[in-house]
């Protein structure tokens, strides 16, 4: 089963993408984790996406298109995958097909995790995410059992560093901007499914999975 999550910053996607992961055995490729790993093991990769990143940009197409396409030829990916983050732009999404089409494949879901503005700004400031395997927490929603440590890794939790408030504004627009018309992209393929993602965490899930099957 191959997935696309979609939806604004802050939606859930990160999150249902994880549990998605783990109901279905396949890969959670997320490539704001991709990039966010290599800014803190200092790679060249991530000497080039911090600024974007920092500034609530997106990093441009030719940095992330190749990293995404070489990975899902990885043979954990045989099954299936879940990318989290990518494409979010026509381009990026148009070279996902190419790439996808030469093997005669395609995308089956494309989940829209549906969040109004409203609600985003609060969730972004109470997350705290882990460097090491890539789990999100909210300090209220969805809090961890030991505070500041990973529930299942065990490493220590950040602050991301773009989740300030007018950096969460800038990537609202951006995601407006850009994102959005992926919606349609998808739709126009008959692969989108909407989901209310204001509901609990349990319950936009168990949405996905009754649709999924
Ligand atoms: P990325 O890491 O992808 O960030 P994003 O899309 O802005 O989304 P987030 O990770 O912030 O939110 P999420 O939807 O995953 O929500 P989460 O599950 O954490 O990208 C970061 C940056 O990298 C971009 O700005 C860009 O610069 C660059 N980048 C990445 N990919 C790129 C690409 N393809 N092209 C160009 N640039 C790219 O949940 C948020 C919080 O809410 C958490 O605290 C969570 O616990 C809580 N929560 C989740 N669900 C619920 C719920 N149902 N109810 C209550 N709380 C909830
Ligand atoms: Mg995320
Ligand atoms: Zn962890």
């Amino acid at each position: 089963m191959k997935i696309i999550m979609l939806g604004a910053p802050g939606a859930g996607k990160g999150t249902q993408a994880k549990m998605l992961s783990e109901r279905y055995g396949i890969p959670h490729i997320s490539t704001g984790d991709i990039f966010r790993a290599n800014i803190k093991n200092n790679t060249e990769l991530g000497k080039k996406a911090k600024s974007y990143m920092d500034a609530g940009a997106l990093v441009p197409d030719e940095l992330v298109v190749d990293l995404v396409v070489d990975r899902i030829k990885n043979a954990d990916c045989m099954k299936g995958f879940i990318l989290d983050g990518f494409p979010r732009t026509i381009p990026q999404a148009e070279a996902l097909d190419y790439a996808l089409n030469n093997q005669n494949e395609k995308i089956d879901y494309a989940i829209n995790v549906d969040v109004p503005d409203e609600n985003i700004i609060e969730r972004m400031s109470g997350r705290r995410a882990c460097v090491g395997c890539g789990a999100t927490y909210h300090v209220v929603y969805n809090p961890t059992k030991a505070e500041g440590v990973c529930d299942q890794c065990g490493q220590e939790l950040i602050l991301r560093d773009d989740d300030k408030p007018e950096t969460v504004k800038k990537r609202l627009d951006v995601y407006h901007e850009q994102t959005q018309p992926l919606i349609d992209h998808y739709e126009k393929k008959g692969a989108l499914f909407t989901v209310d993602g204001t509901q609990d965490i349990q319950v936009v899930f168990d949405t996905i999975v009754k649709k999924l099957g």
